[in-house]
């Protein structure tokens, strides 16, 4: 098993949710974490400062800036691919076309412009972990607002498989995390009380995960070298619905 003493990370939208537990643990294994966000700047200092890391702004839909921001870093060890487009926060004058354009822009467009230009360290230095986060929107027949959201969850599966086998000669590795719902502070300040045990209640472990268990699991799949091309899912048993 790897240990990741020293190591570089790069967490997309580590500024809070899932990301944020991702910063923290990474930290604690030892790495020197880069949090990146978008339009939460505040947030994603008080992660850095208070684990010792890096808070950089960056859209990654943006080629350019994806392109400015590994130029500052200098190349990463590990990318964890977690920066998503709210499913919620579709603007009321955004049309179909806009929304499915934002949503996989970051979703998707973004994590594969992340993980094309970590490849090119990762190739240089002969290691490296790639770790997209997906969701069980990739299998689920999605209802009308989760409809781009679960394409590009979809699509990633394709995407990890490829960076998989790209990075292979190299002893790069990339897998998807997958998770079914996580107890976020924002998820837990959205949903009511009612909404959220209608949720548990299609869970057969009756409960969502906390943010600190999802990102403890991707970070013990990582530490293997020879786990690749892989799906991981961590839902609370949902595949054992009939
Ligand atoms: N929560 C769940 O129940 C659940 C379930 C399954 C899978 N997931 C997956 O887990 C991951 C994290 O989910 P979460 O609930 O923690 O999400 P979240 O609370 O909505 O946080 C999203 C993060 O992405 C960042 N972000 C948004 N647009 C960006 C952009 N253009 N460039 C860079 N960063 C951007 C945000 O930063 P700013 O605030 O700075 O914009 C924020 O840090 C996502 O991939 C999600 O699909 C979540």
């Amino acid at each position: 098993m790897e240990e990741f003493q020293n190591k570089t990370a790069l967490v997309t939208g580590g500024s809070r949710g899932l990301g944020e537990a991702f910063c923290r643990k990474l930290s604690e294994a030892g790495c020197r974490v880069i949090v990146n966000y978008a339009h939460g700047r505040e947030a994603a200092e008080r992660v850095a400062s208070e684990i010792g890391g890096v808070a950089l702004g960056c859209d990654i839909s943006q080629e350019d800036s994806v392109k400015a921001m590994f130029e500052e870093i200098g190349g990463v060890d590990i990318l964890i691919n977690n920066a998503r487009v709210d499913p919620y926060k579709r603007g009321s004058d955004c049309s179909d076309g806009e929304w499915w354009d934002q949503v996989m822009g970051v979703n998707l467009k973004g994590a594969y412009l992340c993980g094309k230009f970590a490849l090119e360290e990762m190739k240089r230095k002969r290691w490296g972990r790639m770790l997209h986060i997906s969701s069980l929107w990739a299998y689920q027949p999605a209802k009308e607002r989760m409809l781009s959201y679960a394409a590009a969850k979809s699509a990633m599966h394709a995407m990890s498989r490829g960076f998989a086998n790209l990075g292979a000669p190299c002893g790069i590795t990339s897998n998807v995390l997958a998770p079914g719902l996580i107890l976020t502070k924002l998820i837990s300040e959205r949903l009511s009380a009612e909404a959220l045990a209608r949720e548990m209640a299609g869970i057969p472990l009756n409960r969502g995960a906390t943010p600190e268990e999802i990102a403890e699991a991707g970070i013990n799949l990582m530490r293997s070298g020879f786990i690749t091309g892989e799906i991981v899912n961590i839902n609370g048993g949902a595949f054992m619905r009939p």
